[in-house]
């Protein structure tokens, strides 16, 4: 079994900078380089000032702080750090294929690709390269050809490289990164070296329990991590689904969660409805799955998990109707105040976000809004929204706080459900907002006792009448 002493990731993004950083904090006797090929990306992880780093993460500015410079490297000599390293790991971006064949389906693979090339170019001796980013299955076998087919450069070189290619998928979640991948539920390393999975798994033996650790076959791995996320979003749309349902039979959708949550075979996890599921992996998983079934003859199967992002989508697109039939039928013109333009609390991710969706309808409709969100940028904001709205009559603002959001707004939406919205004083809101006042809540956060003592109109998703 091959020691490691060197490590490269490839992509400093959400997945490959957290995972490194906390194998650094773990292992302090590997060196590990996160290589990008974006130098702003690169920067703003050496950033002296923690807070600018280029992705919010409870937790991970300490771990950053305690690592970097130490064994914990962030850096644009891709090269370099290849060539150091005894195993790569990729964790580049695969999203969905926008144009030719699998457009709306395939992951667009391009990235990685590119990532294998470039291993298969710079690599010396042995090299393990784990794939991390979520991928279709029967990435490894492309790797593995590309790395087989374009190291011939580097044999001329006298470099004599070899691989052996592992899948060893991420299950962290955005928001609770840290506290993911310290106490992981399971680590799953799939592969046939099994010399190669023994190093890996050594590495992860450094915190996490053996019986924690799962070992499959490639295809399992990588198949397995697609399904992980096909039944998560799943639930998540089978209770939207249902609440819907409880808007119009008087039911409320919290005591439903609740009651069948209280079955252990159902479990009480992923059963909060909202405004949809976001985020850069469900539906970008779901339609990798559905696109394989396709492609290997079994649509009926494809057909079903579809209906997963379907249902999404229109949990989505329900929600701006529903605030125009409560605001007598337009908002054109009206104040309306979006909080939370993250798809989820604790990150500023906005990839998927239900958010953007939403405020491109009511921008449609010809609503002002006034976007507050406690970690996404503004520039991110617009560049969520811009590009789809040029043509719509609505206008945005970015607040910089929950008062300036809410001045003179006929309506507030909320959207993600970070703590700070928890606990807002309504007497005072209701005196900054236009009457009749109404509360959008999609993620059942605030107290309706308050809102309602505050002379509010409040509608919560889910709550029949
Ligand atoms: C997901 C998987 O959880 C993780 O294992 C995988 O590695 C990557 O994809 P992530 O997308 O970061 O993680 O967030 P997650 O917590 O799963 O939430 C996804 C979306 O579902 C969010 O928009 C969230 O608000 C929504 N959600 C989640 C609900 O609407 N209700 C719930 O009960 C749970
Ligand atoms: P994820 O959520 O999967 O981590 P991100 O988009 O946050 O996705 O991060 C992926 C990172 O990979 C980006 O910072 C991107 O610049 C980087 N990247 C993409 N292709 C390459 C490449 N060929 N070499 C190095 N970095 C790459």
């Amino acid at each position: 079994m091959k020691n490691i002493c060197h490590i490269c990731c490839i992509g400093a993004g959400y997945v490959g900078g957290p995972t490194m950083s906390v194998i650094a904090d773990k292992c302090p006797d590997i060196q590990i380089k996160v290589v990008d090929i974006n130098p702003e990306r690169i920067s703003a992880w050496n950033s002296s000032d923690l807070s600018k780093l280029p992705i919010y993460e409870p937790g991970l500015d300490q771990i950053v702080s305690r690592t970097r410079g130490r064994n914990l490297f962030f850096s644009t000599d891709i090269e370099n750090s290849i060539s150091e390293a005894d195993m790569v790991f990729i964790s580049v971006n695969t999203p969905t294929k926008t144009s030719g064949l699998g457009a709306g389906q395939a992951s667009d693979l391009r990235w990685v690709e590119a990532s294998a090339r470039q291993v298969a170019q710079c690599a010396k001796g042995h090299t393990i390269v784990v794939e991390k980013s979520t991928l279709p299955v029967r990435t490894a076998q492309t790797i593995k050809e590309i790395l087989d087919t374009t190291k011939q450069n580097n044999l001329v070189q006298g470099k004599n490289p070899t691989f052996s290619v592992l899948s060893n998928p991420e299950f962290l979640a955005e928001g609770t990164a840290v506290n993911d991948l310290e106490r992981p539920d399971r680590v799953l390393v799939g592969g046939e070296d099994t010399d190669a999975i023994e190093s890996l798994v050594n590495i992860y033996l450094k915190w996490v329990p053996l019986e924690r650790i799962i070992k499959t076959n490639l295809w399992s791995s990588e198949l397995s991590k697609l399904t992980a996320n096909a039944f998560l979003a799943q639930r998540i749309s089978s209770i939207n689904s249902i609440s819907a349902l409880c808007e119009v039979t008087g039911a409320d959708v919290a005591e439903v969660s609740n009651a069948i949550g209280a079955d252990k075979r159902i479990g009480r996890e992923f059963l909060a409805p909202g405004p949809g599921f976001g985020g850069s992996c469900f539906k970008k998983d779901i339609l990798n799955l559905v696109y394989l079934c396709g492609y290997f003859g079994i649509p009926e199967v494809g057909n079903y998990w579809q209906q997963v992002v379907e249902l999404n989508n229109w949990q989505q697109k329900r929600i701006c109707k529903i605030v125009l039939q409560k605001l007598f039928g337009t908002v054109n013109g009206k104040h309306i105040a979006i909080l939370g333009f993250s798809f989820k609390a604790n990150t500023n991710d906005t990839r998927e976000s239900p958010a953007i969706q939403i405020s491109l309808d009511l921008l449609e409709e010809g609503a002002k809004l006034s976007i507050y969100d406690p970690k996404v940028k503004p520039q991110r904001i617009q560049e969520d929204i811009d590009e789809y709205s040029k043509n719509s009559p609505g206008q945005w603002t970015v607040a910089n706080d929950i008062s300036e959001a809410l001045k003179g707004a006929d309506a507030l939406l909320i959207l993600t459900d970070w703590d700070e919205f928890k606990n807002l004083d309504w007497n005072y809101l209701s005196t900054l907002m236009r009457t009749p006042t109404w509360v959008f809540d999609t993620r059942s956060v605030v107290n309706s006792i308050d809102i309602k003592n505050a002379g509010i109109n409040l509608w919560r998703l889910g709550e029949g009448v």
